[in-house]
C-alpha cells in the first residue's frame, strides 16, 4: 500500500457500502441504467437516477416504466418507499457516494468509437465531484478509455485517484428480456485504476450482485467485455457464412447446429439470422478494431464477421426475390409483410435491427412493404430510416393479402399456426419452420 495513502475516504466508503448507507447515483437511465437503479434500490440503497431525457426522469418519478420488460409496479413500489428518484439536475451528483455511468457508446458515421456521451457526461459532472466518491464506468468501450480519458480528467480537477477519489471500470452484461438472468445474478467483471479502487469497486457491487469477478486492471475489464461480444459476432458470422452454402447443398443448417449442440463439450451453438442487431454486437467489436490500429494491428476476424453479417439482409431480399420469381412474380410491385422489426425476439428495442434494413432494401426494389410487430404499434422514428406505417395485425385476411411474408424476428407472441397456414410464401430467417415448397429458409 502507498505509504502516503490516507485511508480515511477508503474506510468510510467501505463502511457505507457494507451498511447500505451509501447513496448511489446512476447516470443514463436506459436499458442498462434503469434495471441497475432498480437493483440497487431493491437491495435497500438510496438511488438517484440522472438523465438528460426529461421524459424518462418524469416517468420514473411518477412510478412508470418506459421499458417493456420492466413492470410499472417495480418502480412505483420503490417510489412509495422513497428509495429511488430521478433528476436532470446534475448538481446532485455531489451528494452520492457511488456514481455509475451507463451512457451510450455508439459508432460515428465512419464506424469509429463515439465517446461524446461519456465526455459530455464527465464535463457536466466534473464540477460536482467531491472527495470520497467512487466512479464506475459501465458503458462498453475500448481498452484504455478509463485510464486515458476519465483518469486524467478527474485528476485535472484536483483529485488523487486511489486516495481521495476512486475509479473503476465494470462492464454491463445486461441481456434485456432474458428470463433466466438479471442484473443481480449476472456475474460482474471489474477492474480498478489502483488496488484500493478495485477493492472499493468490489464493495460497491458485492452487496447487490451475486458474484463480482475482479481482474487486474481497468484495461483487462474493458477487453473482457469486448471479447465476449466479439466472440458472438464472429461465431454468428461463421454460421451466417455457412447458411448459403448449406442451402445450395440442400442441408438444413439449423438441424446441423442442433445436432452439433448435443456434443457435451467444445461446441457452442450459434444460429444464423437476417443480420446482427442491437446496441452491442454490431458495434462493440469495432471499438477494438479502431484501437488496434494505434498498435499497428488489424483485427481481421472482426472485419470479416462484420462483412458477412452486414450482407445478410441483402441475402434475405435475394431469397425473397427468387421465391417470388419461382411463383412467376417480380419483387417490384409485390406485397411483402415483414414479421418482427425488433432486433431480437420478445424485446421492444429496434436499435440496428436488420429487419429494417431488409424493409429498406425491399422498398428500394419496388416492393410494397408493411410490417407486423406487437411491440411497435406504429413504426418508430429512427435516425437512418423512416417508414410511415402501423403494425399489421396477424389475421387470415391480412396474411393472405401479401405475396410473401418474411419472418425476420421470431417473437414468441406471434401466432405461428396462423402464419404458416395463411402465407402464400413464407421466408423464414430464423429456422422456425421446416423448409417446404412454401417455406423458404433465408
Ligand atoms: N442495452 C444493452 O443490452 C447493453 C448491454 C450491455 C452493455 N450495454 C452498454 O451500456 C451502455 C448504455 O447502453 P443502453 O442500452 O442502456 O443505452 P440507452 O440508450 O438505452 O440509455 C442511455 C441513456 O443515457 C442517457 N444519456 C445520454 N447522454 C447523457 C448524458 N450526457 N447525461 C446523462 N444521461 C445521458 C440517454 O438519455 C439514455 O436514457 C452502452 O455503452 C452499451 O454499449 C448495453
Amino acid at each position: 500500500m502507498n505509504p502516503e495513502f490516507n485511508s480515511k475516504y477508503y474506510e468510510l466508503l467501505q463502511e457505507k457500502f457494507h451498511n447500505k448507507k451509501a447513496k448511489i447515483g446512476i447516470i443514463g437511465l436506459g436499458y442498462v441504467g434503469l434495471p441497475l437503479s432498480l437493483t440497487y434500490s431493491e437491495a435497500g440503497f438510496q438511488v438517484i437516477g440522472f438523465d438528460i431525457d426529461t421524459e424518462k426522469t418524469e416517468l420514473l418519478n411518477s412510478g412508470k416504466s418506459y421499458i417493456q420488460h420492466i413492470a410499472d409496479n417495480r418502480i412505483s413500489n420503490l417510489r412509495e418507499k422513497g428509495l429511488i428518484c430521478a433528476t436532470t439536475n446534475f448538481e446532485k451528483v455531489n451528494i452520492v457516494d457511488g456514481l455509475i455511468l451507463c451512457v451510450p457508446t455508439p459508432l460515428n458515421q465512419y464506424r469509429e468509437p463515439d465517446l461524446s456521451f461519456i465526455r459530455k457526461t464527465m464535463e457536466t459532472i466534473l464540477p460536482y465531484l467531491r472527495k470520497g466518491q467512487i466512479l464506475s464506468l459501465e458503458s462498453t468501450t475500448y481498452p484504455g478509455t478509463t485510464d486515458e480519458e476519465l483518469k486524467p480528467l478527474i485528476e485535472s480537477a484536483g483529485f488523487k485517484i486511489g486516495d481521495n477519489f476512486f475509479l473503476v471500470y465494470s462492464p454491463e452484461r445486461e441481456d434485456p428480456g432474458n428470463k433466466e438472468f438479471n442484473t443481480a445474478t449476472i456475474p460482474k467483471v471489474l477492474g480498478g485504476a489502483t488496488r484500493e479502487c478495485k477493492e472499493l469497486g468490489i464493495a460497491l457491487y458485492e452487496t447487490v450482485i451475486r458474484k463480482v469477478v475482479a481482474v487486474s486492471s481497468t484495461r483487462a475489464a474493458e477487453m473482457t467485455k469486448l471479447l465476449e461480444n466479439i466472440h458472438r459476432a464472429v461465431n454468428i458470422g461463421l454460421v451466417n457464412e455457412l447458411k448459403p452454402l448449406a442451402d445450395r447443398m440442400g442441408i438444413d443448417l439449423h438441424e446441423v447446429i442442433r445436432a452439433a449442440a448435443t456434443k457435451p463439450f467444445g461446441f457452442v451453438a450459434y444460429y444464423p439470422g437476417p443480420g446482427l442487431g442491437g446496441h452491442c454486437i454490431p458495434i462493440d467489436p469495432f471499438y477494438l478494431t479502431w484501437k488496434a490500429r494505434e498498435y499497428g494491428m488489424h483485427t481481421r476476424f472482426i472485419e470479416l464477421a462484420g462483412e458477412i453479417n452486414t450482407a445478410m439482409p441483402a441475402y434475405v431480399v435475394q431469397k425473397t426475390s427468387d421465391a417470388l420469381n419461382e411463383d412467376g412474380k417480380p419483387l417490384n410491385g409485390s406485397m411483402v409483410l415483414v414479421l418482427g422489426i425488433a432486433y431480437k425476439k420478445n424485446v421492444d428495442d429496434m436499435r440496428e435491427s436488420p429487419s429494417v434494413e431488409v424493409m429498406k432494401l425491399l422498398e428500394k426494389k419496388g416492393a410494397k412493404v408493411n410490417y407486423s410487430d406487437p411491440f411497435f404499434p406504429s413504426f418508430p422514428k429512427m435516425r437512418r430510416y423512416s417508414f410511415n406505417l402501423t403494425s399489421e395485425s396477424i389475421t387470415k385476411a391480412n396474411l393472405s393479402k401479401y405475396d410473401v411474408v418474411i419472418l425476420a424476428t421470431d417473437h414468441d407472441i406471434f401466432n405461428y399456426e396462423m402464419i404458416i397456414n395463411n402465407s402464400q410464401i413464407l421466408i423464414d430467417t430464423r429456422g422456425r419452420f421446416e423448409a417446404t415448397e412454401k417455406v423458404i429458409r433465408a
